[in-house]
């Protein structure tokens, strides 16, 4: 488990490292242009008013860059970072400190806000809509409602599960933005950005080829051009070649598209023990041993992007390329 490379948990070995690489403004962030475009204009927009910016909602599979981007939005705005999430704040009262706590304007983080408690939850909303916490004081018939007004701020949440996050929640975030899987040419250049604050020597081809088997992930091209490193600096002189990351992504047994043996343990059982699907998510989890949310949130989304999965109603199916990709005979009497 500590080794796997797919992995969804981001302090795998060195967080470190991870926050070395992260890009400080929009400009160095690469990719997401539809995402990059809205939040510049909405920015400059509240700067130019001195206003708080809109609640912004992230959302997406691991490892696309929702945390970067939150540090990045504050950058740009210029404004206090504040940082928390989800499973830490137990309590209302611990989020109405940090509510009152705030200065004009600051960013305020909370990372996985799907895990949010109830009750933690519902402070939020007259936090977020009117900038006020409300409570009650006193008890029986002479309770009273009390509103406290706290300073505009800007909510960022991050999320890899909007589905899951309520309606009340989600109504309230003015700008939703989902970041989507990176292309090869992106994470090429996500890979040689890395390597230059890193200070390592790659050419370009090895650095197409991680991008290549990274699944649409900067996390783990920063990972697998780390460990590519180790590989070039034990076996060469530290450069990496397209020779040598050739041979360091072979150890790692991760294929040429970037899947790992989960992926195939994925495929093989729904073609081999499902006659190809659809099986349900929960089947599957246990049919293979892995938590059906690690399915789902880490490895569907590249499989589903490759065209290697679909999903319908009643379950996940394996399409001909997932077929083809395992060297399988693909059922002649399938998608007709
Ligand atoms: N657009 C990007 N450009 C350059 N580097 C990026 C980009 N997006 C992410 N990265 C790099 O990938 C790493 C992971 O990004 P980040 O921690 O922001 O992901 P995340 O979406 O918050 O993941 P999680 O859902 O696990 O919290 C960071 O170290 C960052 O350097
Ligand atoms: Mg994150």
């Amino acid at each position: 488990m500590e080794d796997r490379f797919i992995t969804s948990s981001k302090n795998w070995t060195d967080a470190e490292i991870e926050n070395s690489l992260r890009p400080t403004s929009l400009d160095q962030y690469v990719g997401q242009k539809k995402v990059k475009d809205s939040l510049e204009i909405y920015i400059k927009a509240a700067k130019s008013r001195k206003d708080a910016l809109d609640h912004v909602l992230l959302y997406g599979p691991p490892g696309l860059g929702k945390t970067t981007l939150s540090h990045i939005i504050a950058n740009e705005l210029g404004s206090q970072f504040k940082v928390t999430s989800g499973p830490a704040i137990e309590h209302a009262a611990d989020l109405a400190a940090i509510l009152t706590n705030l200065n004009k304007n600051d960013v305020l983080f909370i990372d996985e806000i799907h895990r949010l408690n109830k009750n933690v939850e519902e402070i939020l909303y007259p936090a977020m809509e009117d900038f006020a916490l409300d409570f009650i004081v006193g008890k029986g018939p002479s309770a009273k409602n009390m509103r406290l007004k706290i300073q505009p701020f800007t909510l960022v949440g991050a999320t890899t599960r909007a589905g899951m996050l309520t309606g009340p929640l989600r109504d309230r975030f003015g700008v939703i933005c989902r970041l989507e899987l990176y292309s090869d040419e992106e994470l090429q250049v996500i890979v040689k950005r890395s390597a230059g604050v890193l200070k390592i020597d790659i050419d370009d081809t090895a650095s197409l080829n991680i991008a290549k088997r990274s699944r649409g992930t900067p996390r783990i091209a920063n990972r697998m051009l780390k460990r590519v490193r180790d590989y070039a600096e034990v076996i060469g002189t530290g450069k990496i070649t397209k020779e040598i990351a050739d041979q360091a992504l072979a150890k790692m047994e991760i294929d040429d598209l970037g899947l790992d043996f989960i992926d195939r343990k994925i495929l093989e059982s729904i073609i081999h023990k499902f006659g190809g699907g659809p099986v349900g998510l929960e089947t599957l989890s246990a049919t293979i041993c892995e938590d059906a949310s690690t399915i789902e949130d880490v490895y569907e989304p590249y499989l589903l992007q490759l065209g290697f999965v679909a999903r319908t109603p009643r379950g996940r199916v394996a399409l001909e390329n997932a077929y083809k990709h395992l060297g399988i005979a693909y059922p002649e009497n399938k998608g007709q």
